[in-house]
């Protein structure tokens, strides 16, 4: 995204590295004249007058993402694959299967995470946190997100920040759009909102997701690390508990239909919150964060949620019902597609 003229903006602690190179409004300009693929070109193309210095051959990288329904799993595997190619030894997988100890046994940490309203999700925060220190560790983070005007950009550099404050050095931030998960909007619906970017990911999506594994690969080699700033955004006054408690207080019926129901365990598995008792079919409203990753991902279509007295539909049974099938070619992906 080209920044605003009347935008303020505030530069985030970047200066441990050679050389810096901002990393501003990478947003994915889904429409309008804004395009962040030039910006991430341009951006490689400066780091690309240094002369490598590190060899990153047999390196060990940790890609690690938070991932609800599969976009951001998607981006990360898709990242973990190119920088397989560029010479890494990877691990690449939900940040639940990693001990927060061992991630400083790796030689680059690469964390995504969904935009949640406005923001990275708490209990990824919280994880995140628990992390030990990784001085000078290269460090980079991406977010997928589902339209404009989510507050995507500063989500990543929240995300980064999480990591920087462990003492990692930043080599790359990006954001990747997708449909949007938050079934409330169709629910409600707004739909066409939610199927102009049905589309995505895409051929367009993918490369830029190579070129942004490969940019934190090069400025690995070549000891550069990267300013980013934030963007002036209101939505930065309302993100994540103001707006997840103001949707939470919405949902006036949330429940486990029975006769639907067959305990396949993927909502409790999925909840964050530990909120939802499988046996009696009901769900802590106290507890549940309003993440939607039980409606989103029941495939019996057993979540009862109502929102308004509006029906919550999920996103699995959505993509059915709009017969919405998201391709991978395999040529970029060095694992299968769990999904
Ligand atoms: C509870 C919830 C809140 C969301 N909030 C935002 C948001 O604030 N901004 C945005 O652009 N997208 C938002 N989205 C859409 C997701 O960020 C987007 O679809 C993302 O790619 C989902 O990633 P995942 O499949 O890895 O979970 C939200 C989705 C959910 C389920």
């Amino acid at each position: 995204m080209t920044p605003n003229p009347d935008r303020r903006s505030f530069l985030k602690a970047g200066g441990i590295g050679l050389a810096g190179l901002t990393l501003a409004g990478t947003g994915l300009g889904m429409s309008g004249s804004h395009d962040p693929h030039k910006r991430q070109e341009s951006a490689a193309t400066e780091a690309s007058t240094q002369r490598p210095m590190v060899s990153i051959s047999g390196k060990k990288a940790l890609v690690l993402w938070y991932s609800q329904t599969s976009n951001t799993a998607r981006t990360g595997r898709c990242i973990a694959s190119i920088l397989e190619q560029e010479g890494f030894s990877v691990t690449a997988t939900d940040y639940r299967k990693i001990d927060p100890p061992s991630v400083s046994g790796f030689d680059l940490i690469v964390a995504g995470s969904p935009v949640y309203y406005y923001d990275v999700p708490p209990h990824f925060q919280n994880w995140l946190k628990s992390v030990p220190k990784i001085q000078d560790k290269p460090v980079a983070a991406f977010v997928t997100f589902g339209g404009e005007g989510g507050n995507q950009h500063n989500t990543a550099c929240a995300l980064l920040d999480l990591l920087t404050a462990k003492g990692g050095a930043p080599v790359g931030l990006s954001t990747f759009g997708n449909m949007s998960t938050f079934a409330i909007t169709w629910s409600t619906g707004n739909i066409g909102r939610i199927m102009k970017y049905s589309h995505l990911p895409d051929t367009r999506s993918y490369t830029r997701m190579a070129d942004f594994a490969r940019t934190i690969a090069m400025n690995m080699r070549e000891g550069r690390t990267s300013a980013y700033e934030k963007n002036l955004d209101y939505r930065e006054w309302i993100k994540g508990p103001l707006s997840m408690r103001g949707t939470r207080a919405l949902i006036n019926r949330h429940a486990i239909d029975k006769a639907q129901c067959v305990e396949c365990g993927i909502c409790v598995h999925g909840c964050p919150a530990t909120a939802i008792d499988l046996e009696s079919g009901t769900i802590d409203a106290k507890k549940c964060v309003a993440c939607l990753g039980c409606v989103n991902n029941c495939p019996e279509n057993a979540m009862i949620m109502e929102f308004l007295f509006f029906k919550v539909q999920g996103f699995y049974t959505f993509k059915k019902e709009h017969n919405i099938r998201i391709t991978e070619p395999e040529s970029w992906f060095s694992t299968p597609n769990p999904s």
